[in-house]
C-alpha cells in the first residue's frame, strides 16, 4: 500500500482536532450554564482525505509530500462551527484565541466584509503547539445554509446563459439572510436585556 501523505502524523492530527473540539464543548457547557443558551448549533470536523490533499497539492503545483500537506497547506485539519447568532460566532472566536498552545496565524472576517458573491463566514488559521495548522470556519445557520446551496449549484456547473442571473440571485439571497441574521440578533439582545 502507498504511504499516507500525512506520514506518521495522522494520530497526532486527530489528537489536535479532538483537543480543539473538547475545548469548544467546554465553552458550550460554560455558556449554557451562564446564559441558558448554547452558542453552538453543531460542529463538523475532518482530516482532509488523502485524495483531496493530493489533489490540492497538484492544483497548487507543489510536491505531494508530508511537508506540503502539513506546512504549506493549512487545512489538513478542518473544523466548522455553526452558531445560531452572530454574537456567538465571536464568542467562539474569542475562546479559540485564548486557548493554550494555540496561535492565530490568520483571521479573515467575511462576516464584516462578505466575499463579492455574498459568502459570509469567519475564517481562522490556527497553529497548535507550534506544529499543526487547523482551519476553522465559524458561521451562523443562515450563512451555513447559503454556503451549502451555493456549493451545490457551483458543482453543477450551470449553463452560461443564466450564469449572471444566478450569481446575482445568490448574492441577493446571501444579503437577505444576512439582514435576517441581524434582526434575529437584535431580538435575542432584547430578550437578554429583559432577563
Ligand atoms: P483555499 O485554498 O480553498 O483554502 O482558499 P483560501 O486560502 O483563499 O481561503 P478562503 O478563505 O477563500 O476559503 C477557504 C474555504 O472556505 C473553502 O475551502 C470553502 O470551504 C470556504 N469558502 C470560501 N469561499 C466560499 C464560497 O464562495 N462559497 C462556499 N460555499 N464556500 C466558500
Ligand atoms: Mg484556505
Amino acid at each position: 500500500m502507498e504511504e499516507s501523505i500525512y506520514g506518521s502524523h495522522k494520530g497526532a492530527m486527530e489528537d489536535v482536532m479532538n483537543i480543539i473540539l473538547s475545548s469548544i464543548e467546554e465553552l458550550r457547557e460554560r455558556m449554557t450554564k451562564e446564559f441558558g443558551s448554547d452558542p453552538v448549533e453543531h460542529c463538523l470536523a475532518r482530516i482532509k482525505s488523502e485524495e483531496s490533499m493530493r489533489e490540492k497539492c497538484r492544483r497548487q503545483q507543489i510536491p505531494e509530500t508530508t511537508e506540503s500537506a502539513l506546512e504549506t497547506i493549512h487545512d489538513a485539519i478542518g473544523i466548522r462551527v455553526v452558531c445560531a447568532f452572530i454574537s456567538d460566532v465571536y464568542s467562539v472566536r474569542d475562546h479559540l484565541r485564548s486557548m493554550e498552545k494555540v496561535e492565530v496565524i490568520e483571521e479573515k472576517d467575511y462576516i464584516k466584509q462578505a466575499k463579492p458573491n455574498g459568502y459570509r463566514s469567519l475564517h481562522m488559521i490556527l497553529r497548535y503547539d507550534h506544529k499543526y495548522y487547523v482551519e476553522i470556519q465559524l458561521r451562523t445557520i443562515s450563512m451555513d445554509t447559503w454556503a451549502a446551496l451555493e456549493h451545490h449549484i457551483h458543482y453543477k456547473k450551470t449553463a452560461s446563459d443564466n450564469d449572471k442571473l444566478i450569481i446575482a440571485e445568490l448574492k441577493r439571497c446571501a444579503d437577505e439572510l444576512a439582514s435576517t441574521d441581524m434582526s434575529m440578533q437584535t431580538i435575542r439582545d432584547m430578550i437578554r436585556k429583559d432577563l
